[in-house]
C-alpha cells in the first residue's frame, strides 16, 4: 500500500471529529494523503489539524484558497481512493443528482477514483427515503456504502447514523485498495492464548497478546478470503467481515476449530495453547492456607496434531506456529513431521522485537521438503502478508 493515494472528504457533521484519526491511520500505514473539506466542515474540525496530520495542504474552497486551478479536476482522478467521511446528507444528495457547487462535490463530479462514502448523521435523516434512494443511486453506480452503526446519537436520540470507528473505515480502504488474490480460499485463523481455569478468578495463561493472529485474520480478510477467527482473550477487536469465534480454553479452542474446519483451505495455528490445565476447577475461590501447594495438572489436547492426524479426510494447507527460546530450527523441524503440517511459523520469542506482544516479527518459515525461509525483522502485518503468500502457492501447488 505504500504511496497509495488517498483523498480524504471531509463533509459538516459531528462527527467530523473523527477525520483526523482516519488521516492519522492512513498517514501512519504510509499512504498519501489529502484532505478536501466543504466549508461547514471548517466549523467541526480545523483545516490546520488535518493539515498537519496529512502533511498536506487542506482545500476547503473553491476559490481564494490556496488551491491551484485545477485541484477540483486533479484531486480525484489522481487518488486510488477517495474516503468521505463523515457523508452528510447534502453531499450524499450533491453526488446522486450531480451538484458542484462547491470544491468536494465539483470534485467529486470529476472523480474517477474508487469511493467510499461512510454517512453519518441523525437517525430520522439517515432513514429519510430521499436519503436512502440517493445511497442506494449511488451504490448502484458504484459508489461503495459503509453501513453507520447503531446507537446514541449527538442529538440525543438513538439509532442508525453513528460513523464507524476510524479504525474500521481504515481497514475497508485496505479491503477496497488491495488485490483480491485470496478470494477463493475459506481460511482459518487461531489467535491469542488460551486460558485455563484454576478457580472462578484466577487462571494459567501466556504472554500472547493476539497481535500475530489478528494480522493473519486482516491481511487475509483484505485480500479477499473468507475469514474465521477463533481466539482465545485479548484486548484485540476483531475487523469486521470476519467470522468471530471467542474462546477461552484449549477445550473450547478445539472445539470450535473443529466445528469450523469444513470447507476450510487453510488453517493457520498461531494461538499459543496452554499445553497443560489444572485436572479441575474449584467452584468456590481456593482459599489461602498452607504455605506450599501443588496443582494437579493435565494434558490438554494438541489441537494442531489433532489436525494434522485428520488431514486426509479434510485437505488443507496447515501452517503451525513455533514459538521457541532455544534450538529454534531443530526444535520447529520436529513439529512440522510430528503434527502433519505443510509449514511452520518459527518465531524466536526470547528477542525484544520479536514473538509475544511486539509489533514486529521476524521468523523462519520452514517447509515439510525441508526448505527454510527467514523473514527481516518486519511488522506482523507484512509477516502476515508473507505467510499468507507462502500458503497460496502451497495450495495452488497441492490441489
Ligand atoms: O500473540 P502475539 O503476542 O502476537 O505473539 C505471537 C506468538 C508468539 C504467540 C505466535 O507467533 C506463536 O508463536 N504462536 C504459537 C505459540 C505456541 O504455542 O507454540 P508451541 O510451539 O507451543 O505450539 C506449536 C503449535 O501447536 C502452535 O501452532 C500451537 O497453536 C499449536 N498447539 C500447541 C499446543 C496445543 N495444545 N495445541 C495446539 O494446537
Amino acid at each position: 500500500m505504500k504511496g497509495k493515494k488517498v483523498l480524504v472528504g471531509v463533509t459538516g457533521g459531528i462527527a467530523a471529529y473523527k477525520a483526523p484519526e482516519l488521516v492519522r491511520l492512513l498517514v501512519k500505514a504510509d499512504f498519501q494523503v489529502e484532505v478536501a473539506m466543504t466549508e461547514s466542515a471548517t466549523w467541526f474540525v480545523t483545516p490546520l489539524t488535518l493539515e498537519t496530520l496529512s502533511g498536506n495542504k487542506v482545500i476547503a474552497r473553491m476559490f481564494g484558497g490556496d488551491e491551484t486551478p485545477m485541484d477540483h479536476i486533479r484531486c480525484g482522478q489522481d487518488a486510488d481512493l477517495i474516503i468521505i467521511a463523515p457523508a452528510t446528507a447534502n453531499i450524499i444528495g450533491k453526488m446522486a443528482h450531480g451538484i458542484g457547487d462547491d470544491f468536494l462535490s465539483t470534485c467529486m463530479l470529476a472523480a474517477t477514483a474508487t469511493t467510499l462514502i461512510c454517512p453519518a448523521m441523525n437517525d430520522r435523516m439517515f432513514l429519510n427515503p430521499a436519503v436512502q434512494d440517493n445511497l442506494n443511486l449511488l451504490q448502484e453506480r458504484g459508489f461503495h456504502v459503509m453501513a453507520p452503526g447503531s446507537g446514541e446519537l449527538a442529538c440525543g436520540t438513538e439509532g442508525p447514523g453513528r460513523l464507524p470507528d476510524p479504525a474500521d473505515i481504515f481497514e475497508q480502504a485496505q479491503i477496497l485498495l488491495s488485490e483480491r488474490d485470496l478470494a477463493d480460499l475459506k481460511i482459518l485463523v487461531t489467535a491469542g492464548p488460551t486460558t485455563e481455569h484454576i478457580d472462578p478468578v484466577r487462571f494459567i495463561s501466556n504472554r500472547s497478546s493476539g497481535k500475530m493472529g489478528y494480522a493473519l485474520a486482516r491481511a487475509a480478510l483484505r485480500r479477499g478470503a473468507e475469514v474465521v477467527l477463533v481466539s482465545g482473550p485479548t484486548n484485540m477487536k476483531p475487523p469486521p467481515g470476519i467470522h468471530f469465534c471467542p474462546v477461552q480454553t484449549a477445550e473450547e479452542m478445539k472445539r470450535k476449530v473443529f466445528e469450523h474446519r469444513s470447507g476450510c483451505h487453510v488453517i493457520i495455528k498461531a494461538a499459543a495453547v496452554s499445553d497443560y490445565r489444572p485436572k479441575e476447577m474449584a467452584r468456590q475461590k481456593v482459599k489461602k492456607g498452607a504455605d506450599s501447594v501443588s496443582l494437579h495438572m493435565v494434558k490438554n489436547p494438541d489441537i494442531l496434531a489433532l489436525l494434522g492426524q485428520t488431514k486426509k479426510d479434510h485437505p488443507c494447507i496447515l501452517v503451525g506456529f513455533a514459538a521457541e527460546t532455544e534450538n529454534l530450527l531443530n526444535n520447529a523441524q520436529k513439529k512440522i513431521t510430528a503434527k502433519n503440517l505443510d509449514m511452520i511459523v518459527a518465531n524466536d520469542v526470547s528477542r525484544k522485537d520479536a514473538g509475544f506482544q511486539t509489533d514486529t516479527n521476524a521468523v523462519k518459515i520452514i517447509y515439510a521438503d525441508g526448505r527454510v525461509e527467514d523473514s527481516p525483522l518486519m511488522g506482523k502485518i507484512d509477516v502476515a502478508h508473507l505467510i499468507l503468500d507462502r500458503a497460496r502457492a502451497l495450495k495452488d501447488k497441492s490441489f
